[in-house]
């Protein structure tokens, strides 16, 4: 019996066929018909927006105007996306560096997300604002001409934004605004795998479930949706951020040195601009409270993790922990990809393979090796599953409009429902899932959420009743639904094939690819879809005039949905601090989730655009944030691999992870390559002596701010600073220079440089040794550590005396490794507590009264009988401090000038340890040189 599927196969087959030997290549006229084009002659006639009233303004500096479209002579309506006649412009001062500035539709009907959580909004920070103190201004054109917007700098005069000379298109569907760009150096606009600083190109802005990388060629976005950028004025060296808040699809043109172009399928012009001064992290500061900050992660998910797909069963495990332990690889979790469950379904183990007397073993915290479970659940769920059954019952799925039932899909375990993360059941629902795998005996410390953006493997959904003729119609589709512009974008890569027919070996079906195009539903869910539309209860939206929020609406917010609903279980499961990894983020989900860059090669590019892509995540609020060392796809060599441990070895989130058809690539498998398994035990080492001074570092900064960044960032007055991509800064303490390239095999060896920023000192962490302005190179053999230097003037706290596979078995005692600057002179900082293991602890010493925090402060000098002195001065940074008892049991005095040389000296205090129990200490000591 031929079926209606083998018809359609049978006739996508005869379509390949005819499209290889080019007879429907006349396609391809079509499809740019289609694409684009109606913008593009609505824009060649189209009117202008006049400045019709100022209808408000304030002392601060804010005001309202009105604006009205004044039609061109010949322009042409768009049928499929009106244009809105009459608009609001809203300037809002709403601190002397923070403004907004909005366009809306005069009735303020069209769908926009509210100004409150869990969305970004403003924190009243000053009860009285005066213009003269603000530090920008603003200029609009005058009443009955063209309307402009421009915002200056005040005290440089540089321009921040200005729509001066650009259009404004303001239509239903499709949403133009541009700003001018010169001087500038721009950083963001994520999430994209690329340089960071961002060249001249076009960036979609749409989340997705890719692995690409993003030179400037629309629809190569991947994950996430950070509509935001950090721009440098180059001529005046001040930085501000501007954030576009809208969460529709986009493409953004960028052409350096000229101008930036907004092109947007929804909602309004609302912008957010973030004014600070010559360091970026001031500016990033601000951005960071406007998105409701980020939270911080239990301490033991900064040790190591080692993950794969294709751990298929316990001995598998049993076997990677055993081996760890043999090696004395430290670590700290061993993670479960989705071979765990029962046919990929949601909450389920699979105990014929997985063995929980075994896992049991592995997850014992109380046995010295034991380490931590973590697992994944993806958003789709299994058709046949019982947590379908239950989340019919509660009817939390999305709902097809084809259908009017729930959206059916296809993900891991074959067909799946998706979760509606507005619906108010949907929070319940969740929790009750992730109850029942906390219910096995073995506790999930990880919850890893992935194909959250959302990924489907087939575009739009499955229609069960679908007639063969509407099944041909959908393949044939270039757009659902028909779109006046499509964010994702036109591009020929090969102007003579617009368009092939390939086999999908997901779903065993062929599939239409328009080459240079992509559908917008592509490997996501129809736009159509349905979500909860109650006037209160929404998770995520309440309704008003009976609008129904569609996919549409929330497609860039599935993975911040499914982010607060994770937490919320995972908090109603007891967990005090949570780590959630999810692989779709958008603006604010930091207050939530931490993340990993997702998926990519075993290839040198890929592991050196990891340093970009967590320096991005950093800026938009999501500090905790690795990628999979090795890379997940393909073949890592152990030259590769061995770096790659290196490099990762300073993520802030550090974790192997392997695809499931590719090699094996835990440290210790290269047995042909013994210096991949020795130098990740030496570089992991490295981390775990820094480990609490790494977690210092987010408990300082208190959700607000960047950890892991660019080397300009401490160096923003050094031109050639920002040429440097792969340095990366830790705080403002280390700097890493991390081997990137291919060596010499016969040597096993690599010819590296480290750049030190102008009239800067940084010493290498190891040996101490100075180096001074501009560029060393040096050989860096492959088993080696990651070349880490200290910044001059620091004062870093480590814990070298014992070895430790685990981080609950760090101790209180630390080294102090003072690096003292041209004067003598050093600072640093430290916790005051004595437990890191417990959340408690550090959730109500450290962060909701945010008092456990010390800082230190170095001065050295020379006495006349050539003892040089170092007094050190303890001071709790806020009031009320906690003091649970740490010791200094080491110090390393590094850059001791005297006599115009420089010193370093070590000084054990073993017996005689400094004991920090109180404010306001004092200690000095001396040495002879
Ligand atoms: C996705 C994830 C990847 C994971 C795989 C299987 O591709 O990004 O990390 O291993 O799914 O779950």
């Amino acid at each position: 019996m031929i079926n209606k599927s083998k018809i359609c196969y049978i006739l996508t087959s005869l379509l390949a066929v005819l499209a290889a030997v080019g007879i429907i290549y006349s396609f391809k006229f079509i499809s740019i018909g289609i694409q684009g084009h109606q913008i593009d002659k609505f824009v060649k006639h189209a009117g202008y927006y006049q400045l019709n009233q100022i209808e408000s303004q304030s002392e601060d500096g804010s005001f309202t105007a009105i604006l009205s479209w004044v039609k061109g002579k010949k322009e042409k309506e768009l049928n499929s996306s009106p244009v809105v006649k009459d608009l609001r412009v809203t300037f809002k001062v709403d601190a002397n560096d923070e403004c907004q500035f909005k366009i809306t539709d005069l009735s303020n009907s069209r769908f926009h997300l509210p100004e409150n959580e869990p969305y970004p909004f403003t924190k009243q920070r000053f009860s009285k604002k005066q213009q003269e103190f603000n530090l920008f201004e603003t200029e609009i054109s005058q009443v009955g001409q063209k309307f402009y917007f421009e915002l200056r700098r005040k005290s440089t005069k540089e321009i921040i934004f200005s729509t001066k000379n650009f259009p404004i298109y303001f239509t239903d569907k499709y949403i133009e605004v541009t700003t001018q760009m010169k001087d500038s150096m721009i950083f963001g606009l994520g999430d994209r795998r690329t340089d960071f600083l961002l060249k001249s190109g076009k960036y979609s802005l749409w989340t997705r479930d890719a692995a690409d990388i993003d030179n400037g060629t629309p629809g190569k976005e991947i994950y996430g949706f950070h509509p935001m950028y950090l721009r440098r004025d180059i001529v005046n060296n001040q930085f501000q951020v501007t954030l576009f808040r809208n969460y529709y699809g986009m493409q953004v043109d960028y052409e350096q040195n000229s101008h930036l172009t907004y092109k947007v399928i929804g909602g309004n012009i609302d912008f957010k601009f973030f004014i600070s001064d010559s360091n970026p992290e001031n500016s990033i500061k601000l951005y960071h409270n406007y998105i409701n900050g980020w939270i911080l992660h239990p301490f033991w998910s900064s040790g190591f993790h080692q993950c794969r797909w294709g751990y298929k069963n316990s001995d598998m495990l049993m076997d990677v922990w055993n081996n760890y332990n043999k090696y004395e690889i430290p670590f700290d979790s061993l993670w479960t990809d989705i071979d765990y469950m029962y046919k990929y379904q949601d909450f389920t183990i699979d105990f014929e393979r997985f063995n929980i007397t075994q896992m049991q073993q592995i997850y014992n915290l109380s046995d010295p090796n034991g380490v931590h479970w973590s697992s994944i659940v993806d958003v789709g769920i299994a058709l046949d599953s019982d947590a379908a059954e239950k989340g019919l019952e509660m009817n939390v799925f999305i709902q097809s409009a084809k259908t009017n039932q729930s959206l059916i899909g296809k993900v891991w375990p074959g067909k799946t429902y998706f979760p509606d993360f507005n619906h108010p059941n949907s929070t319940e629902f969740w929790y009750d899932g992730l109850k029942n795998l906390s219910s096995y005996g073995i506790s999930q410390d990880g919850i890893w959420i992935d194909m959250n953006e959302f990924s489907n493997f087939v575009p739009g959904e499955l229609v069960p009743s679908e007639s063969l003729v509407e099944k041909i119609k959908s393949f044939f589709a270039i757009d659902q639904p028909a779109l006046p512009f499509n964010p994702l974008g036109i591009y020929f890569s090969n102007q003579n094939s617009i368009f092939k027919i390939q086999l999908n070996n997901q779903i065993n079906m062929f599939q239409l690819i328009y080459e240079g195009l992509q559908r917008i539903d592509h490997k996501t869910l129809s736009l159509d879809s349905k979500h909860y539309s109650g006037y209160d209860q929404g998770i995520l939206y309440n309704s008003s005039n009976g609008y129904i929020p569609t996919q549409y609406d929330f497609h860039n917010l599935n993975g911040f949905g499914e982010g607060i609903a994770t937490y919320k279980a995972a908090q109603k499961l007891g967990k005090k601090l949570t780590f959630i990894l999810s692989r779709s983020t958008a603006v604010g989900s930091g207050r939530y989730v931490q993340h990993w860059n997702g998926d990519g090669y075993s290839t040198w590019e890929y592991m050196k655009l990891s340093i970009p892509s967590i320096m991005n995540f950093n800026m938009y609020g999501i500090p905790f944030n690795g990628d999979d060392i090795c890379g997940l796809m393909g073949d890592a060599t152990a030259e590769v691999c061995a770096r790659w441990q290196q490099l990762g070895s300073l993520y802030p989130f550090s974790r192997n992870h392997n695809n499931n058809d590719a090699p094996s690539q835990e440290p210790y498998v290269f047995k042909d390559h013994p210096y991949v398994l020795s130098s990740t035990i030496k570089t992991l080492n490295v981390r775990y002596q820094l480990l609490k001074f790494y977690y210092h570092l987010f408990v300082k900064a208190n959700g607000l701010g960047t950890i892991f960044r660019p080397l300009f960032w401490s160096f923003s007055n050094d031109d050639n600073a920002y040429t440097y991509e792969t340095q990366f800064m830790v705080g403002d303490y280390l700097m890493a220079a991390p081997v990137v390239q291919p060596g010499n095999a016969i040597k096993q060896s690599t010819h590296s440089c480290v750049y030190i920023p102008k009239g800067e000192s940084f010493y290498n962490f190891y040996d101490y040794t100075e180096y001074k302005e501009g560029e060393h190179c040096y050989e860096v053999p492959f088993d080696s550590v990651l070349p880490l230097y200290i910044k001059s003037g620091k004062i870093v706290h480590i814990q070298d005396k014992q070895k430790v596979l685990r981080s609950r078995f760090l101790d209180n005692t630390f080294t102090l490794m003072i690096v003292l600057d041209e004067n003598n002179y050093s600072s640093g900082s430290m916790l005051t507590i004595d437990d890191y293991n417990r959340d408690e602890n550090i959730i109500s010493n450290c962060i909701q009264n945010y008092n456990c925090v010390i800082d230190l402060f170095a001065q050295g000098k020379l006495n006349e009988n050539n003892l040089f002195q170092v007094e050190l001065r303890i001071q709790q940074e806020k009031q009320n401090t906690t003091y649970q008892i740490i010791l200094i049991d080491k110090l390393i005095v590094i850059g001791a000038k005297a006599n115009g040389k420089s010193y370093q000296k070590t000084i054990n205090l073993n017996t005689n340890p400094w004991i920090i129990d109180r404010n306001d200490l004092q200690f000095n000591f001396s040495f002879q040189i």
